[in-house]
């Protein structure tokens, strides 16, 4: 379609692979300041500092690199992520955004909130929210249309509770939502193949899917599920390099 680019599964600009005969690395340049989060390896470059994205710590590395081609955080975009812990793969998604772009952080355990919250003292971008994924009215006035959903809540419910969130915080057609499913949660009544043929039907009402990739042996049982959303001509494709310039929504206090 003239004017609009094609989707790109070129890696995102702020991910810096490192291919070796046997193995790959992972790292982001950073926006945050040290101590690391969770152990991760830090490097000083001339331009910046990287940090090793573990995908033994995170899903979303662990899919990288077992060759996940749907869609990952790009400069400028903002996303909303459901489930952030103590802040492991969210303090990688906001180095990937970038300075212009931020992290929704939505964590509803106090323990793992108060170390997100040194987190977010460290990276300008990522805003975390003490809240319940359930329940995305209640945050909806703190968060401004988002260009993607990462959800890792490890829940049996989790893809209801992704499609309402992405239902109300999304930017439309295009946005991206990206799911970490943890089989072992889901119920007892389904093989893992079964949970995960499950998810994808559900999420694939309304999101074009990318194939779902198995996280085994970094996470047993697990799968990354998501693609975009789906919808009527004139979203923009969230593969743009930068997130242009919107005004918030009447009522919404903060950006
Ligand atoms: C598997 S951990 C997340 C790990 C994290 N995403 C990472 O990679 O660093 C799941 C987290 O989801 C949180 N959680 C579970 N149900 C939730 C809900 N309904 N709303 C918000 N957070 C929830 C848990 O408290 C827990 O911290």
């Amino acid at each position: 379609m003239p004017g609009r680019p094609e989707p790109t599964t070129a890696p995102p600009p702020r991910l810096v692979e490192r291919r070796f005969r046997d193995r790959i690395e992972l790292w982001t340049e950073t926006v945050g300041s040290l101590p690391p989060v969770y152990g991760e390896r830090w490097k000083e470059r001339p331009d910046g500092a990287i940090r090793s994205f573990e995908p033994g710590r995170s899903k979303l590395a662990a899919a990288v690199v077992k060759g996940w081609r749907g869609p990952l955080p790009r400069p400028g975009e903002r996303w909303l992520y459901l489930g952030a812990a103590s802040g492991t793969t969210a303090s990688h998604v906001a180095d990937l955004v970038g300075r212009d772009g931020r992290v929704y952080a939505v964590e509803r355990s106090l323990r793992p909130f108060a170390r997100l919250l040194s987190v977010a003292h460290r990276w300008p971008n990522l805003f975390p929210i003490l809240g319940d994924a359930r329940e995305p009215t209640a945050y909806a006035d703190l968060v401004r249309p988002c260009d993607g959903v990462y959800a890792d809540v490890a829940q049996p419910d989790q893809v209801e509770i992704v499609l309402a969130n992405a239902a109300l915080l999304l930017r439309g057609p295009g946005a991206a939502v990206v799911v970490a499913l943890k089989t072992a949660s889901m119920g007892r009544d389904r093989t893992a193949a079964g949970h995960l043929a499950k998810a994808e039907d559900g999420l694939s009402e309304t999101v074009d899917l990318a194939a779902s990739v198995r996280l085994d042996p970094f996470h047993k049982g697990h799968y990354l599920v998501g693609g975009r959303q789906r919808g009527r001509e004139g979203g923009r494709r969230s593969d743009d390099p930068l997130t242009p310039p919107r005004a918030p929504p009447r009522g919404r206090q903060r950006s």
